[in-house]
């Protein structure tokens, strides 16, 4: 198959990857960061999480982020909607498109959202019913899927079923998550072989995480699948509260210098996206963690040193 002509990258750091922080983000920070990775051209940014505070506190201003942020025309935000009391705080936030999430191992589905598959399947019935009705964009994004942090191995046969249920829901997307960072490219390839044929291949995203330094291989690997929606979290934020040991998404300035050298469009201006990087990586307190973000900062501060 060949490359792509372009592809949509979903920015979700002001999700994924803040959701991890132990030390509370101030909302005018989330805020801050989804205005200026708005005014970057992002088409989707995953904003924030409606779900319960209990269990991920570091999502609980959600409403107030919501309210907060410069809508730009052009770009959608998406928010987390584990059930029908998250979807009717979303809607009356104006999301763009909710997100059901579940997982491929029923291990990880119990830790995340405190249920089997199938019941967090029932749990999305109405909410997909709702967000049809109201004519928000539907995604389903499915932990796990190239291995678990407590089952281990997940088959790619339990992968294509959730894909299907989730298909079945009227998912617009869906999000095929290396949680954990595990998978390589071999397993990238089967997986995406296996579901593009009971989903669109150009409707499934690649969400990668990057504990084990496989992010970018990976998404190589979906490209060569036909795979064109990639998420990535800028200064590679984040980790998973239910996955002890899993580093952030694979970093947004990492992926564009990889698109940037096969020639493929983004929209997205890769300095630009740097300078928010370092922006959210002094906010809160943490090394830049995207590898071409560091080299690019550390070139600039170079030629300013020798003017
Ligand atoms: P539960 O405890 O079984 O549910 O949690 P519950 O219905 O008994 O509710 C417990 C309390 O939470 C109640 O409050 C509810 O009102 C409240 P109380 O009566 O005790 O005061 N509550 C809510 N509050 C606000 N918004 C809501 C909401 N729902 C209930 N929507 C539940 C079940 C699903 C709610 C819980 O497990 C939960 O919120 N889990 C979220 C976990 C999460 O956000 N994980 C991280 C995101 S997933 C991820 O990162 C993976 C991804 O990136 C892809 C990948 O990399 O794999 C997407
Ligand atoms: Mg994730």
């Amino acid at each position: 198959m060949s490359m792509p002509r372009a592809v949509k990258i979903v920015e979700v750091g002001p999700r994924d990857g803040l959701q991890n922080e132990k030390q509370r983000v101030p909302t005018a920070v989330k805020i801050d960061l989804v205005n200026q990775l708005s005014e970057a051209g992002f088409p989707n940014i995953e904003a924030t999480s409606f779900v319960s505070p209990k269990w991920v506190p570091q999502m609980a201003d959600a409403a107030e982020v919501m309210a907060g942020i410069t809508r730009r025309p052009g770009t959608l935000y998406s928010v987390l909607t584990p059930n029908l009391k998250g979807f009717e705080a979303a809607l009356e936030a104006r999301a763009d498109e909710v997100v059901i999430f579940g997982a491929a191992s029923e291990a990880f589905s119990q830790r995340n959202i405190n249920c089997s598959i199938a019941e967090s399947v029932a749990r999305f019935e109405p909410v997909a019913r709702a967000a049809k009705d109201q004519g928000l964009r539907l995604r389903g994004s499915i932990s796990c899927a190239l291995g678990c942090p407590y089952q281990g191995e997940v088959p790619v046969t339990s992968v294509v079923d959730v894909v299907q249920r989730f298909a079945a829901l009227g998912c617009d997307e869906i999000d095929i998550a290396d949680t954990i960072g595990v998978g390589t490219a071999k397993r990238t390839h089967e997986i995406f072989a296996a579901v593009t044929k009971v989903f669109p291949r150009e409707q499934l995203s690649g969400h990668f995480h990057d504990t084990y330094g496989q992010a970018i291989a990976n998404i190589y690997a979906s490209l060569l699948e036909g795979i064109v929606i990639f998420h990535a979290s800028v200064a590679g934020l984040g980790g998973c509260p239910y996955a002890k040991g899993a580093t952030g998404n694979v970093a947004t300035e990492d992926v564009l210098y990889l698109m940037n050298g096969l020639g493929i469009e983004t929209g997205v201006d890769l300095q630009r996206v740097t300078a928010i990087g370092e922006f959210i990586s002094t906010a809160i307190g943490r090394p830049n963690g995207s590898r071409a973000g560091r080299a690019l900062l550390a070139k600039a501060k170079e030629s300013q040193g020798s003017q």
